[in-house]
């Protein structure tokens, strides 16, 4: 049975000694310094429930990949087929019949106050208290299709917030769509969902996918939408909070610096203004909170899995006999990646590498192994990269291809998005194709034999 929502998920999560309870007083810019240390510690998630205001603040529930498999409900083994699996079979939503948990409470005009929430500032030099795990649902304003995304908003006043939507995301493209069509855009912050609507946001699909097909086909069963209050959007019924928004896209504010997900801060630049409409939510709703900043938080763990998916299933549709895919949430995700595959002709690793530097999460770093190395372990790939390397005749490095999203290191950062160029490089680890190479000194049958003298270590 897939996840009904948030709550039934922070069960499994304590379950699994995954979530921790904080009960003393905690300053909301004490939050990032307490999850540096729920990192340190594994990633355990945490409930702060002492906040000073009315509602507990649970972080950290995407911080490490035993809480993704959870929230997944398989294991490693099974993870990357359930995923395309999934992918492969959507399931369309459903509107919910009666009334919504997530409207249990509605507010608007001089009732609204963003003020209320625990939201804190994670980073010292972060441009204010930020809200980081909320999802945006917006729409196509041609076709109506639905997005679903992870955006940053930051909190500006009671009833205001400003926010980074990048022109390549479509919750960018669609505010830019919307501008030029003269309309306002719209947008539905959402907190605290049934995990895989948070994982969905990270898959890569076309433009004019309907998310909530994603998703379902992902939970294996239809996700339950309600019409917003004040905008023509749907949401996730059982939702803890919804955030209803319209953008003033005449009046920019700095918005920023933000620790991003890179590990450096990003510049304060003018953004857009949103103006909140509707608060809506549970009766007594659980706010969530997501650390943001040097590698690995949650932002990476939850692109881990879906962008592993997404570009397995892309690649194989050229390259049939790779086995697997890795990319590497200390890298930020999609700038180091790992391949495993059994060459069909000399020459076919380095292809791999010229398709993954093209691709649409744009790789700083391929490396392409045979498919004995486990993609997975940094140890086996650097073992690879020790002893199957020449580096003249291994390596590729294409230069003036487009940079990945915020790459501190290109020449000059602050150019604006479409000019920022970067180069790549590709390393085929692959064992000389049809060639003899050396055997590998391994101790075969160690594994049947018996050592109880190692038992319990
Ligand atoms: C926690 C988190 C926060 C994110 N914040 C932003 C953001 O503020 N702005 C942005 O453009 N992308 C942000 N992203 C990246 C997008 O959510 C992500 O790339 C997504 O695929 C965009 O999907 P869409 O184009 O379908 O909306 C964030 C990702 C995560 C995981």
């Amino acid at each position: 049975m897939p996840y009904q929502d948030f709550r039934q998920f922070l069960d499994v999560l304590r379950q699994h000694g995954e979530l921790i309870d904080v009960n003393r007083p905690i300053a909301m810019a004490d939050v990032g310094k307490a999850l540096k240390h729920a990192y340190k510690a594994g990633g355990v998630a945490v409930s702060f429930n002492d906040t000073g205001t009315e509602f507990p603040l649970v972080c950290g529930v995407y911080s490490n990949r035993a809480q993704a498999l959870l929230a997944f409900q398989t294991d490693e083994k099974g993870i990357l087929q359930k995923v395309l699996d999934g992918l492969d079979n959507p399931i369309a939503p459903v509107m919910a019949k009666g009334s919504a948990p997530c409207q249990e409470v509605v507010l608007t005009g001089d009732d609204i106050d963003l003020r209320r929430l625990p939201i804190p500032t994670y980073s010292p030099k972060d441009g204010g208290p930020y809200i980081t795990p909320g999802i945006v649902v917006s729409k196509d304003p041609e076709t109506g299709v639905p997005d679903i995304g992870h955006y940053r908003f930051l909190i500006l006043g009671k009833d205001t917030v400003s926010f980074s939507a990048q022109p390549f995301h479509r919750f960018g493209k669609n505010q830019l769509k919307a501008q030029k069509l003269g309309i306002k855009p719209r947008g539905a912050l959402v907190i605290g969902v049934d995990p895989i609507l948070a994982y969905t946001c990270q898959v890569q699909v076309h433009d004019q996918t309907n998310d909530w097909e994603v998703a379902g086909g992902l939970r294996g069963a239809p996700v339950e939408l309600v019409k917003c209050k004040t905008c023509d959007i749907e949401v996730p019924a059982t939702a803890e909070m919804v955030i209803e928004f319209e953008v003033d896209m005449d009046t920019t504010v700095m918005e920023g610096p933000l620790g991003e997900y890179t590990g450096y801060y990003t510049p304060a630049t003018p953004k857009p203004v949103g103006r909140v409409t509707a608060i809506t939510h549970r009766k007594k709703p659980i706010f969530q909170g997501l650390l943001t900043g040097e590698p690995v938080t949650e932002n990476h763990i939850l692109k881990q899995i879906p962008f592993e998916a997404s570009f397995l299933k892309t690649l194989k549709r050229q390259f049939p006999t790779i086995e697997s895919v890795s990319v590497r949430a200390s890298a930020g995700v999609s700038f180091y990646v790992v391949i495993s595959m059994n060459q069909r002709f000399a020459g076919e690793a380095r292809q791999v590498i010229l398709a993954s530097m093209s691709s649409n999460i744009r790789p700083k770093w391929t490396i392409v192994v045979d498919p004995d190395i486990d993609v997975h372990s940094s140890s086996e790939v650097e073992w690879a990269m020790a002893f199957r390397v020449q580096p003249q005749k291994d390596t590729i490095i294409v230069g003036d291809i487009p940079a990945g999203p915020s790459d501190p290191s290109i020449d000059d950062p602050k150019l604006a998005r479409p000019m920022r160029t970067a180069s790549a490089i590709g390393v085929d680890a692959t064992k000389p194709f049809g060639k003899p190479f050396s055997e590998v000194a391994d101790v075969p049958g160690w594994e049947d034999f018996a050592m109880p003298e190692l038992e319990g270590r």
